[in-house]
Parts: C-alpha cells; structure tokens; sequence
C-alpha cells in the first residue's frame, strides 16, 4: 500500500507520463471533483481491469452556475489521497484553478443540443464547464480510456458525443450506479443531508422505481410516466427541478416510450440537490433495467481490449 505520486502542474503531469515506456499498459483516466465515496472507488476499479489509472481530482469552478456549492463543495484530498493508496493507482493530478484556467483564458468547449435539458436547464453555464473542463483533462494526460459513472447520465451522453465529434482516440466507460443500502445514490453532495433528510433523500430511488413500476404495468404514455414521478418525490417532500423520461442517446422527448429510454429525476432535499436515473428498454410487452450505451459497459470495454473477464477468460465478443 503507498499513496499515490501526487501531480499538481500540467508539467510534472507530462512529465510523468513521458516516463511511462511504450509498452506499458493503457493510460486509464478516472475524473473526479474528490471528496471520494465507494461510487468513485468503483470507477478506479473498472480502471484498474483496463490499464493504469490517473484519478483527477479537481473542483471545476466552471460548472457550477452562480449561487451553487462551488465554495463549501467537499475538499479532502489527504483523505482521498489515503483512499486511492490500496487501489493502486498511477497518480493522481490534483491541479489548482489557476493551473487549468490560466489567468487572461477565454477558451470554452460546447456540445450543442444535450446539455440543453434536465440539469442543463437548471443549471445554466454546467455542461459548458464540464465538457472544458474534461476536454482539457483529455488534451493534457491522453488518456486512451475515460471511466465515468451513469449516475451522471445526461454527463456520460454528452461526453459520448463530444468525444465523438472531436474524433478523440478515447474510449469511454460508463460504470452502474454505486448505491446505498436503501437505495440512495451515492454522492458527495449527500454529504449535506441533516438528520431526517438522509431517509427522506431515498425517495428519489423509489420515485424512479413507481416510474419504473408504472412502465410495467403497461403505460406507455411519456408524460402519465413523469406525473407518477414527480408525484412520488412531491409526496416525500423533495423539491422538484424535473423528472423526466427521455430517448436515449439524443435525450429527445417522444410523447410514448419505446427502446432505449432514461428516467431522469433532480430534486431538493434540505440543502442537497440530487440527481439519480434509471436506464431501461422498452418493448411493448416488456421493460428490463438496461445500460445506457451497450458499448460502453465496463464488460464491453474490457472486450473490446482484450482484458481477461472477473472468469478469468479472455473476453471475445
Ligand atoms: O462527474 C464529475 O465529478 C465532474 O463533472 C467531472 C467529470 C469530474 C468534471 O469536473
């Protein structure tokens, strides 16, 4: 067990990574804003089967729209530095904002169309600042593979296209939704819940289960979806920014669900706000809980690397 190098300038970065020989196993990138909980351990362990891991951890003042927790958000990165050291990872890049904005810098990367609803539209500017900010993290280490986690669905989407439109050579992981024992997702910002508000927070996991439960049943109309929804997070007492079901991978909104769909759901609790999403495919008879993009499961990734399976087997698909 030894704690991480620790880089904190994008030339002790490249540095870094220059002294890594051609043969060395796939430079895996794990992003994060710190304050580490098990959702983002289980990202460096998807890394970890792929290559070798560089967590970044980094509070990006571009993504937060004014007003928001930019200032109180969680900053611990002795604690996270402890957290990473049995993982075995690389290194972490742990820059300053003056590091990654450079003082006179007006440099913005947009991805139209995605980031418009959901969080888009209630956090104005937030899209924006994530597709810079991973842009440069992309432009700066080279990773060849990039782990996210679904939980950040309408995130993992918008990087999917980014990455595709800017014909990057990196391949994307998105890893399942790391839950607590009664179903909330974790977060660093649950961090903010007080007292009654932890249990009162789980209601947005039930919410997408009734929305979930309702598909079943039969409905099929998009909006009678949203209404059992946000009926469910109102009657728990949350606070609702949306709760919406929308196509997967555009985001469109179809007045009826079919296919690949998101149940999308951000909500209030106390000073926290949430977000939590249920991925599913939608038959006419059927619903089964589905990952967000098939080719990039950390099961597919593996396969399409060559990466023996948990089996131990060589994966060939
Ligand atoms: O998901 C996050 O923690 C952040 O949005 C990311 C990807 C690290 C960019 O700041």
């Amino acid at each position: 067990v030894s704690t991480p190098v620790l880089w904190t300038t994008v030339s002790v970065a490249r540095a870094g990574l220059a002294r890594r020989t051609a043969s060395a196993r796939p430079l895996v990138l794990v992003p994060t804003m710190g304050d580490l909980h098990d959702g983002h351990l289980a990202l460096v362990r998807a890394g970890r089967e792929l290559g070798d891991v560089v967590v970044s951890i980094f509070v990006n003042p571009t993504q937060f729209a004014p007003g928001e927790d930019f200032e109180r958000y969680p900053r611990r990165l002795q604690e996270d530095l402890e957290q990473l050291a049995p993982l075995g990872v690389q290194a972490v890049f742990a820059p300053t904002v003056e590091e990654m904005y450079p003082r006179g810098e007006s440099t913005r990367v947009e991805v139209h169309g995605i980031g418009d609803p959901l969080c888009g539209r209630h956090r104005p500017g937030h899209f924006v600042g994530v597709s810079t900010v991973c842009t440069k993290l992309f432009v700066i280490l080279r990773p060849r593979i990039a782990v996210f986690g679904q939980k950040d669905a309408q995130q993992c989407l918008l990087l999917h296209r980014l990455v595709r439109d800017l014909r990057l050579d990196l391949d994307l992981v998105f890893v399942p939704t790391v839950r607590e024992r009664d179903g909330l997702a974790m977060s660093s910002r649950n961090r903010y819940l007080r007292g009654a508000e932890r249990e009162a927070a789980t209601v947005l996991s039930r919410a997408l289960a009734a929305g979930r439960g309702a598909l079943e049943e039969g409905e099929r109309e998009v909006a009678g979806i949203e209404s059992v929804v946000a009926a469910q997070l109102r009657r728990g007492g949350a606070d609702v920014d949306y709760a919406e079901l929308r196509s997967v991978p555009d985001l469109d909104h179809p007045a009826r669900a079919a296919g690949r769909m998101l149940l999308a759901v951000a909500a209030h609790v106390g000073k926290a706000r949430l977000i939590d999403n249920l991925c599913v495919q939608v038959e006419d008879l059927t619903v089964r809980e589905a990952p967000l993009l098939d080719e990039h499961t950390p099961a597919a990734v593996r396969a399409r690397w060559g990466v023996a399976d948990e089996e131990g087997k060589e994966s060939t698909t």
